[in-house]
């Protein structure tokens, strides 16, 4: 039977998989119901200093009436703000499964505020500053703006003084993984890289009412699901390759162990489940992970270590 127990950093982990920021963990009871989970960790919703209300419903749509499977959304961070997370990461049983706290401040000096209230706090949890929400609008994504990104990790660096990690928006070319990676390189604390964010600034039509499927800007909004498994998985193999001093964490179109096989594959250490999350709820944790154990079996792979970024070309 297979061995899914895992290292993250230098933190024993039960299982590789998780949620994704954003699915499952805007409030106490997902938490809680995460933590429940056969999840092997989990992370809070990307959260800004203040609350918000997001963007207008509807903001999330499932596209499911024909394949392939996955989503649109444009929920723009509604978030209870950074102190409700910190509370909840103030009480969360690290015995249990570690905890990342996701932020995304709209402003440096708001991720940097938060940055050393999550450092004087001192909780094990593990911070991730996500640097690639396409939804609020007015706002770019700070992993598409390689000179914010860098003083972005320069301040975090300098400030938190701890490991931390960061979540990044999809590449689509050699020369932006070589830059991105080359700054990200620069930064020793920068101990994980999290690929992918949805596919931002996707526009999905409703073919019978000519409309699109979501209200905010104008229906355009961040892709998931089917749509985004080989984006995302170019992202992990590529900054797997390029940043061997940083652990990898998969995140794009993983709905069962197959997807989560392909992911470990590519480089990824821990892997993190969205759409297929929102949809099927946490029991998808249970279903997942026994998937991946029959696969790993099948192939006679004991442990993940076994394969991880065993990924074989042509
Ligand atoms: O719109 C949102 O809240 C999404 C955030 C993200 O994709 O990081």
């Amino acid at each position: 039977m297979a061995d899914l127990t895992t290292q993250f950093l230098d933190l024993p982990v039960k299982n590789p998989v998780m949620n994704a920021a954003g699915v499952w963990c805007s409030v106490a009871s997902q938490l809680e119901a995460l933590a429940e989970s056969a999840a092997g960790a989990m992370v809070t919703k990307s959260c800004t200093l203040q609350p918000r209300d997001g963007n207008p419903e509807p903001r999330y749509r499932v596209l499911d009436g024909d394949k392939p499977f996955g989503s649109i959304n444009s929920m723009g961070l509604p978030n209870e703000g950074f102190a409700y997370y910190l509370r909840y990461a103030q009480r969360h049983d690290y015995e249990e499964k570690p905890l990342f706290v996701s932020l995304s401040g709209l402003t440096l000096d708001d991720n940097l505020t938060m940055i050393d209230s999550l450092k004087d706090a001192v909780t094990p949890a593990i911070l991730e500053v996500n640097l690639s929400c396409p939804n609020v609008p007015g706002k770019s994504q700070i992993g598409y703006d390689f000179e914010s990104m860098d003083t972005l990790l320069a301040e975090v660096s300098s400030g938190y003084q701890r490991p931390f990690g960061v979540k990044l928006p999809p590449y689509f070319d050699m020369a932006h993984f070589d830059e991105a990676a080359e700054i990200l390189n620069r930064y020793p604390l920068v101990a994980f890289v999290t690929c992918i964010n949805s596919i931002g600034n996707a526009l999905v039509i409703d073919l019978a009412s000519e409309t699109t499927l979501i209200k905010p800007k104008d229906g355009f909004g961040g892709l998931g699901g089917d749509y985004v498994l080989p984006t995302a998985l170019a992202n992990v193999n590529a900054f797997y390759r390029r940043c061997p001093n940083k652990t990898i964490i998969g995140c794009g179109g993983i709905k069962s162990g197959r997807e989560a096989f392909m992911h470990i594959l590519a480089g990824a250490t821990l892997v993190q489940i969205g759409t297929s999350l929102y949809e099927e709820g946490p029991g998808i944790f249970q279903r997942v992970l026994d998937e991946l154990s029959a696969i790993m079996d099948e192939k006679g792979y004991a442990t993940t270590e076994e394969f991880r970024g065993k990924l074989k070309t042509l």
